[in-house]
């Protein structure tokens, strides 16, 4: 639809998750930061960009038109990582998957042989907690929008590696208008097709339950490793 925020500005100027998820893995959580980080669904590269710039790390996004802002040490791959052959992607790093288990969990079996196959010593994953007045909202809007894809959680860890950390986390979304939060609700969160019906639909629901079109979204950043005690 013309005229709505791009997943760019949802990113960057309307959400502040990202730069929340750097600090969190610049700070707390630096120690399960080992290089090659192999960060699957980059997106715009930021995370990577603000949280590790110094350790070598092999950015994958099937989305060949974002073209991200890299680190010298980062090196951007084109392609699906659920097709693609690992060959040119070392083993024993730390695999980072945020925001993007939705659009792989629908070959789990697949997303498994492949995490397999890098053999990560770390996995840091992050995903919404579908919790609180965030999750009441989208189970409303998953009355009205078909097609919806959202994040939820999955088992795609190799047996031998367990949750050893999570941070909680709760990051902001401001939008100028009811319109424009359903639009990115719908279309990035939801990761449904959008159209001017539903984004009207959605738009009245979110009014109705809203001050204003800020809605706070409950994440957490979780680490699952190889290695016991870290
Ligand atoms: C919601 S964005 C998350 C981007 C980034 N990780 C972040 O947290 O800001 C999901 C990204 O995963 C990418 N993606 C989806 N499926 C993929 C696949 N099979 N292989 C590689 N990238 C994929 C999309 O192109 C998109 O850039």
């Amino acid at each position: 639809m013309k005229g709505q925020a791009t997943f760019r500005e949802f990113k960057s100027a309307l959400c502040n998750e990202n730069k929340i998820i750097s600090s969190i893995l610049s700070n707390h959580f630096k120690k399960y930061i080992v290089g090659p980080v192999i960060d699957i669904g980059s997106g715009v590269g930021d995370i990577a960009n603000n949280a590790f710039p110094d350790t070598k790390a092999y950015l994958i996004d099937r989305n060949e038109e974002i073209v991200p802002n890299l680190s010298k040490n980062h090196k951007w791959i084109v392609g699906d990582f659920l097709r693609m052959g690992l060959g040119q992607i070392p083993f024993d790093g730390t695999v980072l998957l945020s925001h993007v288990i939705q659009y792989l969990d629908s070959d789990l079996e697949q997303l498994k042989r492949q995490i397999n196959k890098i053999r990560p010593i770390n996995i840091i994953e992050v995903r919404n907690d579908n919790t609180g007045l965030f999750w009441g909202l989208i189970t409303e809007l998953k009355k009205i929008v078909p097609n919806h894809n959202c994040e939820v959680k999955v088992d795609f860890a190799p047996p031998e590696m367990s949750l050893v950390d999570r941070k909680k986390f709760t990051a902001k979304l401001t939008c100028r208008t009811f319109h424009e939060l359903a639009y990115v609700i719908v279309r990035f969160i939801m990761d449904a097709t959008v159209s001017a019906r539903i984004i009207a639909r959605a738009s009245n629901v979110l009014d109705d339950a809203l001050e204003r079109p800020e809605l706070d979204i409950p994440e957490s950043v979780w680490v699952h490793s190889r290695m016991r005690e870290l």
